[in-house]
């Protein structure tokens, strides 16, 4: 396990078990090279401990993480009163991880995936939404994305001053103390 990570997961653990503690922030470069960022749900880690969260590949994101991988997640723990910067790159996994992924969402989240196109004008249309059907496989706008991380950086509100850590990913992981 990254050394980072059992000081994330100790963070982690001093929330609320609701489903706001698994927003974090994503970041990414758009095609016109200006930054993008958007909140996604932290779905777990992979084997490899790579970041796991879910998206549709109609969305804008997905264009830009095919164009350039690069990324940063933001994720506050607001009873830790810590901040985790994580840098990285993505990759869309192909595996079955997928249809595992997919089988354990309810009916109604499997549903999202064949909303209309994502950030389409709206267009007022019961034709235009299928997300009343039935969903036995998987859609195809489903996909899983992995981020690897290899720059985190941590900063606790601790009183009189705060607290600042950097793990860098060289042939290991290096960790120091930083201003904060
Ligand atoms: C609380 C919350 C959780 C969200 N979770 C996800 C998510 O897990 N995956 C996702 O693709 N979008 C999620 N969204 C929607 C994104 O923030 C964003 O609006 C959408 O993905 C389109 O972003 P894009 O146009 O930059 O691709 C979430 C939004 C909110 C407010």
């Amino acid at each position: 396990m990254p050394p980072w990570l059992i000081h994330l997961k100790s963070a982690q653990r001093k929330e609320p078990r609701n489903g706001s503690s698994r927003w974090v922030q994503l970041a990414t470069i758009a095609t016109d090279n200006t930054p993008r960022v958007r909140t996604v749900v932290f779905r777990g880690w992979s084997e490899f401990y790579e970041m796991e969260i879910f998206t549709d590949k109609r969305s804008q994101k997905y264009q830009e993480l095919n164009l350039n991988n690069k990324v940063e997640i933001c994720w506050l723990f607001s009873k830790a009163k810590c901040q985790f910067r994580l840098r990285g790159k993505s990759r869309f996994d192909v595996s079955k991880d997928n249809a595992r992924y997919w089988d354990q969402l309810t009916e109604y989240s499997k549903s999202m995936w064949n909303w209309p196109c994502p950030g389409e004008k709206y267009i007022n249309n019961k034709n235009n939404d299928d997300s009343d059907l039935k969903i036995d496989v998987m859609s195809k706008n489903f996909s899983l994305l992995k981020i690897e991380f290899d720059y985190v950086d941590q900063l606790i509100l601790t009183k009189p001053t705060h607290h600042r850590k950097r793990w860098i990913r060289k042939e290991e992981w290096i960790e120091e103390r930083i201003n904060p």
